[in-house]
């Protein structure tokens, strides 16, 4: 399917172990390297001067595609309609931003006449399996290279090749954690974390500051419309602009820490520091707003899709299927959940204490214990009748035969 002049698109970060990569593709397949880097919000280095490294590094084409708005509607997005947390906790932030740049390569291969896409993971996570599966299920006509994972090579290899070659990276400041980042969060992992009972210190935290001695407390209107932030106190933003505010208002008050044990797709699992302060922040509300807005049924059974939707993103199946039908049945439920949600940001956590919507199902004169009632409570009584039927007549069933629990 690959003609020997075919080349090859990497996503690359710009650091050492993609900038090793591009040499390595090129001698291993004798074909030239275009580099992508792309944009989801992860700030730091100039995004630039990490183009221009990958041309220094050897690649023929480097480019860097600005996601951080398309990452924002079309991946955050769908997981705060989904109120997605992977085992009940984690708001996918690496998962989601997989897919985004998986697209970004297929769209540069095409661009360069490219068969393959190379990516710098290593064989022990979930990220190889999310961009490779992400990359054939837009384009199967591709094929998938992982230098780093099927040459087995080491951090230490990585820095010979970079020394030999004098390829302009930083080899002696090694960092000891493995981080990856974007607007909807960060991820922390490796070093002395491996160990579960070691706590996490001080440096692994960067967007958010310590939930023991908070700042004033911080009270902020979050209006919704069909299960997006359309604007934060009165003001329109757009849904980058709503992450990176929450970021930074939740982030001040160190809301969205969290300490986890994982199960990876692979089989393993790890410990994770996740820190995604907006991110939690608008789940919250989020919720909170569809706790007002759903129908009790639909909000049961959705809990449910949540969960297996959160599963199908952390599983590397954002392209498939099912995540499709998913999505379908989410868009769905959001049709009225719109509305304003109050809440107040302090030491940790972020606490609802306001709701209001013109498509609310909650009904005063229904739900009142003072005047204006409009329930009519002798309705109740037949009810209960009838809903209790089945279990009473087991009930009598069980102590005919003797086999009552005997209450
Ligand atoms: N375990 C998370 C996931 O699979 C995050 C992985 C991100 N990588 C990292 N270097 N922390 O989505």
């Amino acid at each position: 399917m690959t003609a020997k002049n075919d080349r090859v698109v990497l996503a690359y970060s710009g650091g050492l172990d993609t900038s090793v990569a591009i040499g390595w593709i090129g001698e291993q397949t004798g074909r030239e390297v275009v580099a992508v880097a792309v944009d989801v919000g992860q700030g730091g280095e100039d995004l630039e001067v990490i183009r221009q490294r990958a041309l220094d590094c050897g690649a023929v084409e480097a480019y860097v595609a600005d996601a951080r708005d398309e990452f924002a509607s079309e991946y955050c997005m769908p997981a705060l309609k989904a109120n997605a947390l992977y085992e009940g906790k984690y708001p996918l932030v690496s998962a989601l931003s997989r897919p985004v740049i998986a697209k970004h390569l297929v769209r540069a291969a095409r661009e360069f006449g490219a068969h393959t896409v190379a990516h710098g993971c290593t064989g022990k996570g979930n990220d190889q399996v999310r961009f490779e599966v992400s990359i054939t299920s837009m384009a199967p006509d591709m094929d998938c290279i992982s230098p780093i994972r099927d040459l087995s090579l080491t951090r230490d290899v990585s820095i010979a090749y970079a020394e030999k070659h004098n390829l302009p990276i930083e080899t002696t400041k090694h960092n000891p954690f493995s981080i990856d980042q974007n607007v909807w969060g960060r991820a922390i992992e490796t070093g002395f974390l491996e160990d579960l009972w070691n706590a996490p210190t001080k440096d692994v935290y960067v967007y958010t500051d310590d939930p023991t001695y908070p700042p004033l407390p911080d009270e902020v209107v979050i209006t919704f419309d069909k299960g997006i932030p359309v604007k934060i106190d009165g003001r329109p933003v757009t849904p980058l602009e709503a992450i990176q505010e929450m970021n930074r208002r939740a982030g001040a008050q160190g809301i969205g820490r969290i300490d986890m044990v994982e199960d990876r797709l692979v089989g393993i699992k790890s410990r994770e520091i996740y820190e995604a302060p907006g991110a939690i922040a608008l789940i919250e509300a989020h919720q909170a707003l569809e706790s007002v807005t759903l129908e009790r049924m639909q909000r049961r059974y959705k809990r449910g899709v949540e969960q297996i939707w959160g599963e199908l993103v952390y599983e590397a199946q954002w392209y498939s299927p099912l995540k499709k039908s998913l999505d379908a049945f989410i868009e769905d439920t959001q049709k009225f959940v719109s509305g304003d949600i109050r809440m107040v940001l302090h030491g940790g956590r972020a606490t609802v204490n306001g709701r209001k919507s013109d498509a609310s199902l909650y009904d005063f004169n229904l739900a009142t214990y003072d005047s204006g009632d409009s329930f009519d409570q002798s309705s109740s009584r037949g009810f209960i009748d009838i809903y209790g039927l089945q279990s009473k007549l087991a009930a009598a069933r069980d102590v005919r035969l003797g086999e009552s629990s005997g209450y």
